[in-house]
């Protein structure tokens, strides 16, 4: 098949509700701190990578998820349904869907724990076919056997794996050998290199062919084989940084599905991430493609593809 008829986006992960309260600071172990307003909004790793791989267009977006057969199911759903992912959901009678619980700070700042639920019954065998994906798009809240059984199978069907290896744990060197764009940010990318180093020595320690890591208010670096590449971050009011992360590498992946040149995708994401620190929420936060272009026009970058 040619990389024409390839052009599709298959993002494969966690969803999960998110159940967000405000306050002054995230609480220190023992604390208790009383916080503002409680709101749920549409989260998990997964889900608002693929919500932000749609809204940032230019790619059909496809997403495998596995959600319980309850409440919390619904506004997931409709949150990535109507960002444009096409949903293969696996339901799951005996898990509740996955939820996860964020304090925010005043400062934008964010504390999360997940009950996976549903997400931990994502099994290797629930891989959907393959024809068309030009990228899979993998993060680290569903099981790892079910990860790296879906990357290998990418990579014997020559469909790009990219890999967020978020939240932080040891990988297998099997499923690293299967992943073509590695994405973390500068802890995870401390803890799969193995040490404290500095992140260019780090980041050639990953034997993975690009390796992007994300640096929060400093923008991000990228080894794309030999070559490193800086993109400085965008300066915005930080109201949320929740679903930050996850909206770098969705317009990331879109931008490269686009057929757009590596410095521009991570232009494109670096800006994206910084539009979804104004907002609360994570799906809420993410924009669509015309609001980062107008962002960017406004910092004097006219993008051209
Ligand atoms: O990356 C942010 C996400 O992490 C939240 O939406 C939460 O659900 C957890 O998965």
């Amino acid at each position: 098949m040619s990389s024409r008829t390839r052009s599709s986006i298959l993002v494969a992960g966690s969803a999960n509700l998110d159940f967000v309260v405000r306050a002054p600071h995230v609480p220190a172990p023992g604390e208790t701190v009383l916080g503002g307003e409680f709101r749920t909004f549409p989260g998990g790793k997964g889900a608002n990578q693929a919500a932000a791989c749609a809204r940032a267009g230019g790619a059909a977006t496809r997403m495998l998820l596995a959600l319980g057969e309850d409440a919390f199911a619904e506004p997931i759903e409709d949150s990535l349904r109507s960002a444009g992912v096409e949903l293969d959901i696996r339901r799951q009678r005996e898990q509740p869907t996955g939820t996860a619980f964020i304090c925010v700070s005043d400062r934008g700042e964010n504390a999360i724990t997940v009950a996976p639920g549903a997400n931990s019954a994502l099994r290797p065998q629930d891989l959907p076919s393959l024809d068309g994906v030009g990228h899979l798009l993998l993060q680290l809240e569903t099981p790892l056997a079910s990860v790296a059984a879906y990357a290998r199978a990418a990579r014997a069907a020559g469909v790009r794996v990219v890999l967020n290896a978020a939240p932080a744990q040891a990988l297998p060197a099997e499923l690293l050998a299967d992943v073509d764009v590695l994405i973390v940010n500068e802890g995870e990318l401390a803890a799969l290199a193995g040490a404290e180093a500095a992140i260019e020595a780090n980041l050639a320690r990953i034997g993975v062919p690009w390796v992007i890591v994300t640096l929060g208010e400093r923008g991000c670096l990228a080894r794309i084989g030999t070559e490193m590449l800086e993109q400085p971050a965008f300066p915005v009011e930080v109201v949320d940084t929740t679903g930050a992360g996850d909206t770098f590498c969705g317009a990331l992946v879109a931008a490269l599905a686009r057929g757009a040149e590596v410095p521009c995708a991570l232009r494109e994401a670096c800006a994206a991430s910084a539009l979804a620190c104004t907002r609360l929420g994570a799906q809420a936060s993410i924009p669509r493609r015309e609001e980062v272009e107008a962002f960017l026009g406004q910092a004097g970058i006219d993008e051209d593809r």
